[in-house]
């Protein structure tokens, strides 16, 4: 008989995502604890898992989502429980359990921006990023694109009404959203990416000369001081043979 998987497995089930190749993987190192304290040093003893929320958005802003992982890690920083960590990271549709695409698209679906072109936009925004509309669902509301560049989601009002379609894209909102706009957007991301990709590459070019630097300096140390060591052996004065007693 096939187990029944209870909620907590069912929550903390990994989703892999194609864009997880453009986030860094969760790892706890000594910066994110102490980034952790300093948000729970921020309430007072005893109500440690006030702290629960900021560090769910701390973690999600340096690896792109909250992994099964994370949520642990997260209630043993606050003194919670998993479950709880859980229950907040399914609550809030704005925070992630599925590791969303480099440049991620929150379209409005809200009425007003619906009525004002929002619909229209995102069947576009889907053959822009090369998926399928049908790939959201209410279980699954974040669609990533194959490569994990991309990720679109519809959510509810982005706080800017009157000036609908509103697009979302990282931390950027887009007012007046047209389809011409959604391609002007595309086109700075991906310029964006060249941009850092190119940096990367400067950047590892740089430290790979260092180090190649650091190898040829330690190497000439080395023969310098084997040289120095062969000039103090011939410099030294040859000990006399003691002449044998009859
Ligand atoms: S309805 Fe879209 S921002 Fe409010």
């Amino acid at each position: 008989m096939s187990e029944t998987p209870n909620a907590i497995d069912a929550i903390t089930a990994p989703i892999s995502s194609p864009g997880e190749k453009f986030f860094p993987k969760f790892e706890v190192t000594p910066e994110l604890v102490a980034k952790a304290q300093e948000l729970v040093a921020l309430y007072p003893e005893g109500k440690e898992q006030s702290a629960v929320l900021p560090i769910i958005h701390h973690v999600q802003e340096e690896f792109g989502y909250v992994s099964p992982e994370a949520m642990p890690w997260i209630a043993e920083m606050c003194k919670s429980t998993p479950i709880h960590v859980a229950g907040i990271v399914t609550f809030y549709p704005g925070i992630h359990r599925k590791c969303p695409g480099k440049f991620h698209f929150r379209v409005c679906r809200t009425i007003a921006c619906a009525l004002a072109g929002g619909e229209e936009l995102l069947p576009y925004i889907c053959s822009k990023m090369g998926v399928e509309p049908s790939e959201m669902t209410d279980e699954e509301p974040m669609v990533v694109s194959p490569d994990g560049l991309w990720s679109l989601e519809a959510v509810e009002c982005l706080a800017n009404c009157g000036y609908g379609p509103n697009v979302m894209v990282n931390d950027t909102l887009y007012s007046q959203v047209t389809r011409g706009k959604i391609d002007e957007i595309m086109a700075a991301c991906k310029k964006e990416l060249a941009a850092e990709r190119k940096e990367a590459a400067a950047a590892k070019k740089e430290a790979a000369a260092a180090r190649r630097e650091a190898k040829a300096a330690a190497a000439a140390e080395a023969t310098e001081t084997t040289e120095d060591e062969s000039a103090t052996k011939k410099a030294a004065p040859k000990k006399k043979a003691t002449p044998k007693k009859k």
